[in-house]
């Protein structure tokens, strides 16, 4: 929910903080700031409200006018405000006495711990300034920063990720987190900090991830990790996989379009090495479960929230087809986590997160884990905390989503569970034909998705065109593509801010179907299949009432709507996902022409790493 950098060393801090912040703005983007301190052991302090450009702006008007700087440290933050509105005076990082500190999370109890701090006048409304404050009054000249922030943190309930420094010591940076994500770069006689990876390469690929609980020492030499309990712990060093190219637009106006169009390959990599249609044989890797576990299976429940949720809907519709038996449970974490629901024991738990950060999802995780049910992965970002608390899983292996929203990681999930409900089936006895088609479908979806993000965009952006003048939206699909209706309906609410809903078409006529009128578009799913002529009697209850019908379908039938895009497919099984290929298209081209942040659309993050 928000992006941390340091660095520390014998280089100098403003340019890996600049950099860093651009890479990671998607995190968050409504504010920004950097402190460094020089070898004169002055701090500079810079902060913007707006984008990490904005700041960019005043650090170089202060490198005009100021000597050059002989900083090595320093610490810098893009904000998603929680507590306090986004401003100058808001945004981190914030001092406390000698001490500057930059935090993702919530302090709960900040007003709590704020009541009990005597010696520091509070200027801000965050939270974030209460923790700053607190470590100050335990950073006495009898202790140093580590054991002061150490302190500090038994006294806090709520999550946090931070990065402190001090003009007392300005060698060492202290990184802490609990429920927050936070890497450490080992460098060359440099060490860097970061909030995720991307913002680490070109700088170093070798990273410590930090877990819940741990704290660090961060020195230009050397890295000191430690328990709350001041207990030392070894520092695994990790290798990072991530290229320069794949954070970059590589020639696409916006993250996101390059995000659509390069699903074939992603969705390549997904399947890399776990569909074999020649042997009619699908396997992920790295479940951790024996045959026999999977046989065992009676009952699985799936979490995940927003775009990460509706994978996990459409892939249940699958799961059910495949394996008989099979009880599923489809649940947002957000909600899950707080009910007092009961599950088999028999059951496996399938958590789908494309960043591996979402609050939600990991106390969702955490929740089930409590209760003794095995937890199996489906993440896209490798190192996650989400990735490293199941007891099993896989990676899908889409490469970095950039733009907030999420689009290759939708198709890339699904493929995934699709794959399970294959291995989950044979494992249960399945005969290889009754999945087969399962496999073959697998196996063209990359040239179908191809086919549609290299010859469609066209017609798909004069349509977009022609709704991006109206302010609602209604979507509606039976069966599998209700939740296609409904990621259909968020793709396009959370980049254009046209407000829209995702229905199953069935349902309609028990009620919203009143909505309709000239203010409202209709976007209507469609599938040459046993639900065709269901979902043309949908069509016709909104034409009657004078709908301005967008359909989108893979059937050559005649259908009386405003506008139509036909996917010429012989998918049938796997139909849906190329029908969100073209929402993900419309939406994006829709945001476009309406002129938005269409990678970094207004109130959101990538990663929502706060509840
Ligand atoms: C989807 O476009 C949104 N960006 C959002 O709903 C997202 O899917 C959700 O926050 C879950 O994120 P995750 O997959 O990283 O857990
Ligand atoms: N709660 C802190 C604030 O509102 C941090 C928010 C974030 O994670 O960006 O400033």
């Amino acid at each position: 929910m928000c992006g941390i950098v340091g660095c520390v060393g014998e280089k100098q801090a403003r340019n890996y903080l600049i950099s860093g912040l651009h890479r990671l703005e998607y995190r968050g983007y409504d504010s920004a700031g950097i402190v460094t301190i020089g070898t004169d052991n002055k701090a500079t302090l810079l902060r913007a409200k707006g984008k990490v450009s904005k700041l960019e702006e005043l650090v170089s008007s202060i490198r005009r006018t100021a000597k050059p700087s002989t900083d090595k440290i320093g610490i810098g933050h893009t904000r998603w405000a929680t507590h306090g509105e986004p401003s100058e005076k808001n945004a981190h990082p914030h001092k406390a006495g000698d001490i500057y500190l930059v935090h993702n999370g919530i302090i709960e109890n900040y007003k709590e711990l704020k009541a009990e701090i005597k010696n520091h006048k509070f200027i801000t409304d965050t939270d974030t300034e209460v923790l700053a404050a607190l470590i100050d009054s335990l950073y006495d000249q009898n202790t140093t920063l580590a054991d002061a922030v150490n302190q500090a943190l038994k006294l806090v309930a709520g999550t946090y990720g931070i990065a402190v420094i001090s003009v007392r010591n300005p060698d060492e940076i202290v990184v802490a987190r609990s429920g927050s994500p936070l890497i450490i770069g080992v460098g060359d006689n440099e060490t860097y900090i970061a909030s995720d990876a991307s913002a680490l390469i070109g700088f170093t690929d070798k990273a410590i991830y930090l877990n819940d609980g741990e704290m660090a020492i961060c020195r230009g030499d050397s890295v000191e990790l430690r328990d709350l309990s001041a207990q030392p712990i070894s520092a695994k060093v990790e290798t990072i996989e991530i290229d320069m190219q794949a954070i970059q637009k590589q020639g696409y106006e916006h993250f996101l379009l390059k995000e659509i169009c390069e699903q074939p390959s992603t969705l390549r990599s997904t399947l890399s090495g776990r569909i074999n249609v020649k042997d009619k044989v699908a396997n992920l890797g790295g479940l951790n479960l024996t045959p026999a576990e999977l046989r065992k299976i009676e009952h699985v429940v799936i979490v995940g929230c927003g775009t990460a949720y509706y994978a996990g809907l459409l892939g249940m519709y699958y799961l059910e087809q495949l394996v008989d038996d099979l009880t599923i449970d489809v649940v947002a974490a957000s909600e899950l986590r707080y009910r007092s629901f009961h599950l088999p024991k028999d059951t496996v738990a399938l958590v789908i997160s494309q960043s591996g950060e979402t609050a939600d999802t990991l106390a969702c995780l955490r929740e089930i884990k409590r209760r003794g049910i095995k937890t199996l992965g489906v993440v896209n970002v490798v190192g996650s905390t989400i990735a490293r608390e199941v007891d099993g899983g896989v990676y899908v292996h889409a490469g970095p989503e950039i733009s907030v929203a999420s689009t290759k990681a939708f198709t890339s999930q699904v493929a995934a569970l699709t794959i399970f409900g294959i291995q989950l089936a044979q494992a249960k006895g399945a005969d290889l034909q009754s999945v087969s088609k399962y496999i073959e479908e697998l196996a063209k979806l990359p040239d179908e998705i191809d086919k549609i993000v290299s010859k469609d965009k066209e017609k798909i952006a004069k349509i977009a065109k022609r709704y991006a003048k109206y302010e609602h939206a209604l979507y509606f699909g039976r069966d599998t593509l209700y939740p296609v209706a409904m990621e259909g309906a968020l793709k396009l609410k959370e980049i254009s801010y046209i407000q829209a809903e995702g229905y199953a078409a069935g349902e309609l006529k028990h009620g919203p179907i009143a909505l309709i009128d000239d203010s409202f578009f209709e976007v209507a799913l469609l599938i040459d299949n046993w639900l065709f002529d269901k979902s043309l009697s949908t069509l016709e209850e909104v034409n009657a009432r004078g709908g301005h019908i967008f359909v989108i379908t893979n059937s050559k039938k005649a259908i009386k709507a405003e506008e139509i895009i036909r996917i010429n497919t012989k998918l049938d099984i796997l139909a849906p996902v190329l029908i969100n290929v073209v929402q993900q298209l419309f939406a994006y081209y829709v945001a476009v022409a309406r002129g938005n942040d269409v990678d970094q659309p207004r109130n959101l993050a990538k990663s929502v790493t706060v509840e």
